[in-house]
């Protein structure tokens, strides 16, 4: 084991699941003090029970609202004594498979007011919020990483679904901000843009075996991502190994996007 995060504490949103969850154990394998964040009461019991460090801590938080997420940062601080790594993964696609009904993403023209404020607020307000409560922890250390998780679809691809692209396509802007806005102070903000990784979220692309052959056919590497895959690459990110790296965005995506 290396211990390239020994003596950094990071906090991962989302982390009950996918990728999040994958990066929790391993962030914490390499010597991280990990505070995991999600919504998801039970999965985060079983997350805990699954990794069994006692580097880790889960803590019930909706990154989608500023109450949640001020009072779970500051209970973070209280009980980590510092914070050098945010890594924003928590999102959802809001697009089930099947037909589409109003609790859905979609096209411009049947998308919902109501739907396009739920999936901004969770996908993209929600990467504002911890960043600007967090923030002032890593400023104080003058040194830090932040990981933001945008997507192939959005900025590089066209998507279907219009609010999440809209969204995933506005968090490179803010990552670019970040970096030359923190820069100066020691800290670094990076993207990870996921090609098609095997987590719930892709559950209508792993459950149609047609879709998901098409998929793994179009990959040069001939296969989904797994959440390791992911979570390595934010590994990079949050350690010194990337010392040199801020403003850029990382695609993980098997190849996808060189067909
Ligand atoms: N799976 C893919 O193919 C794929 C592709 C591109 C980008 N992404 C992005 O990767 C990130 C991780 O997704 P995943 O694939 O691991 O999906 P996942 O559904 O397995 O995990 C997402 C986690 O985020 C949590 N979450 C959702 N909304 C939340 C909220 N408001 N507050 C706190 N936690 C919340 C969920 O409970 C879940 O544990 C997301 O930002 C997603 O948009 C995924």
């Amino acid at each position: 084991m290396s211990g390239s995060l020994d003596g950094k504490v990071a906090i991962i949103t989302g982390a009950a699941k996918g990728q999040g969850l994958s990066a929790a154990r391993i962030f914490a394998e390499e010597g991280a003090r990990v505070a995991m964040l999600d919504v998801d009461d039970a999965a985060l019991a079983a997350a805990t029970a699954q990794i069994g460090s006692p580097r880790v801590r889960v803590f019930a938080c909706n990154v989608a609202y500023a109450d949640s997420v001020q009072t779970v940062v500051k209970a973070v601080a209280d009980q980590f004594g510092q914070i050098d790594v945010l890594y924003k993964n928590a999102g959802t696609n809001f697009r089930c498979f099947g037909p589409r009904d109003d609790s859905q993403d979609g096209g411009t023209h049947e998308v919902t007011e109501q739907l396009w404020d739920l999936s901004t607020r969770v996908n993209r307000k929600s990467v504002f919020l911890i960043g600007k409560h967090v923030l002032p922890y890593i400023l104080e250390r003058r040194q830090g990483s932040i990981i933001n998780v945008s997507s192939v679809a959005g900025p590089f691809t066209g998507a279907p679904n219009h609010v999440y692209a809209t969204a995933k396509a506005g968090i490179v802007g803010l990552t670019k901000a970040l970096a030359q806005t923190y820069g100066p102070d020691g800290v670094r903000a990076n993207v990870i843009a996921p090609g098609v990784v095997a987590t719930t979220m892709m559950d209508r692309v792993l459950n149609d075996p047609a879709a998901k052959e098409s998929v793994e056919n179009r990959n040069p590497l001939r296969r989904l991502g797994e959440p390791e895959d992911i979570a390595r690459v934010a590994l990079f990110l949050a350690a010194d190994d990337s010392a040199y790296v801020t403003g850029s965005t990382i695609v993980a995506d098997g190849g996808y996007l060189v067909f």
